[in-house]
């Protein structure tokens, strides 16, 4: 396996193959890019919509204990006052004298103990200030304080905010959750390492609401199948860490707090928090709104505040994980005795964006390409095809390994009886990995593939 040499060759490559094959694309390119924002192009929307379907089913449709919501992007600000995300959702700013850089304070490499540039070099900078990550906008025609909103920094807030509206509509009892994805906003200081730290993403969020007595058991559970999802999607054991918050270092009303890590190419980095945030949250907001937010235990008859765990995992890290996970050189040698370098994302076939590329062995013999057709119409409403006649088949194959297509089906002469009826209606399915070959029946092709992306 000849890997990139180090982690930053290897992300370079990654960021490029992002681009040219369509995975992401910089925000508003042709005019200079807006830096944080990213654009996902088809086979990355794919990748995400595999990823947001595949958390949706393990956390919201096999289960019983959870219902999905899906809330406004702006909420009245009173929401942000109570959160406590108007006054404390802040990081810690400098300047850079020198150059004029704005620096997250906490993120400064340090020369002989002293806090430096990096963009300059310069040891010149101003003390921290705390800088509020929210977006500020108005609501409506009047820009002044009144009309003061922001777009929202987590989707968490919405999930409290219509936690009575859902219990009673949903007459679920403890413990039970909702769950919820959606694009959230913040005004980072200095977004980097490509789609990993942006100013917009989406974040997919479970508020699991349960009595205070459960809430540590709890959280060890949901910390464990959420390291079983990561598994389930294809991240190796060995590439995730799981990182215990120290007390004094989790928010004042955690009582228990994990950092669900994996290993990236530019290093070890936080891919979900799974956080035990006790009854804060619904307390905020009964007390700020005056409206109840508690729970009626019909067997004991009394009103409590349920206490909750949020694991809340982010849509596009989790798809830098998969992407950082998958990307592979080896170098292959063809039946000439050629060898060339082979790239190809090895995603678990249940995220891959195309499952399947379906190729004619000649695009000028018409009973080929009609055969290779109606094998793209019978898959497409199962899964993710891609129909290819043009080029040498070995490079239509390798572009189908870049795109990290698991599967490739390939319609040739013996297909159509060319050369008997021995094997005539069955195809060629090559696998991305091994590059092995194997004959199946047109007919058992939908199941064949079916049971393995799923
Ligand atoms: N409701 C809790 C909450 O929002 P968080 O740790 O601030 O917790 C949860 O965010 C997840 O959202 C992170 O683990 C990460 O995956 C994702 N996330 C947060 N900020 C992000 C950013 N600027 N860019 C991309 N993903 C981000």
């Amino acid at each position: 396996m000849a890997q990139a040499k180090s982690g930053s060759d290897r992300m370079e490559k990654i960021v490029s193959l992002c681009k040219r094959r369509g995975f992401v694309f910089q925000s508003s390119e042709i005019y200079g890019g807006l830096n944080g924002c990213w654009d996902y192009g088809p086979l990355g929307t794919e990748l995400k919509r595999n990823l947001k379907d595949f958390w949706w089913r393990r956390m919201v449709r096999e289960r019983d204990d959870v219902v999905g919501m899906d809330g406004s992007i702006l909420m009245n600000r009173q929401v942000w006052v109570a959160s406590g995300h108007e006054n404390t959702f802040t990081d810690p700013m400098v300047d850079c004298r020198n150059c004029k850089s704005r620096l997250r304070a906490d993120q400064l490499p340090e020369k002989n103990g002293r806090k430096q540039c990096p963009v300059c070099g310069s040891f010149d900078l101003t003390e921290p200030r705390a800088f509020n990550l929210m977006f500020k906008t108005y609501l409506g025609a009047t820009e002044d304080d009144s009309a003061i909103t922001y777009l929202r920094p987590e989707t968490a807030q919405a999930i409290f905010v219509q936690f009575r509206n859902i219990l009673e509509i949903s007459r679920k009892k403890l413990p039970f959750g909702i769950a919820q994805i959606g694009k959230a906003f913040r005004n980072e200081i200095n977004p980097r390492n490509f789609i990993f730290r942006s100013r917009e993403f989406e974040q997919m969020e479970l508020e699991y609401f349960c009595r205070p007595e459960n809430g540590l058991e709890l959280l060890e559970y949901w910390l464990q199948e959420r390291l079983r999802f990561y598994r389930d999607i294809g991240l190796s054991s060995e590439s995730l860490h799981v990182h215990k918050i120290p007390p004094e270092e989790c928010a004042h009303y955690s009582k228990g707090t994990y950092d669900i890590e994996f290993e990236f190419p530019f290093g070890i980095q936080e891919l979900e928090g799974v956080a035990y945030r006790t009854d804060y949250d619904l307390n905020q907001h009964q007390k700020a709104s005056g409206k109840p937010l508690d729970y009626f235990d019909e067997e004991s008859k009394q009103h409590f505040i349920p206490h909750v765990v949020e694991p809340s995992a982010g849509v596009d890290r989790t798809a830098l994980a998969l992407i950082s996970a998958a990307y592979d050189e080896e170098v292959v040698t063809d039946e000439k005795g050629k060898s060339e370098t082979r790239t190809v994302l090895r995603f678990h076939p249940r995220m891959a964006p195309i499952k399947c590329g379906v190729f004619p062995l000649l695009k000028n013999n018409e009973l080929l390409v009609r055969q290779a057709r109606e094998i793209v119409d019978q898959l497409r409403g199962e899964l993710m095809v891609f129909y290819d006649e043009t080029g040498a088949i070995g490079r239509r194959y390798r572009r189908q390994d870049e795109a990290g297509t698991p599967f490739g089906v390939t319609v040739d002469f013996d297909t159509i009886g060319e050369n008997g009826p021995a094997l005539r209606d069955t195809v060629t399915v090559r696998h991305r990995d091994s590059m092995e070959q194997e004959r199946i029946a047109i007919k058992e092709l939908a199941a064949f593939l079916g049971e393995r992306i799923r």
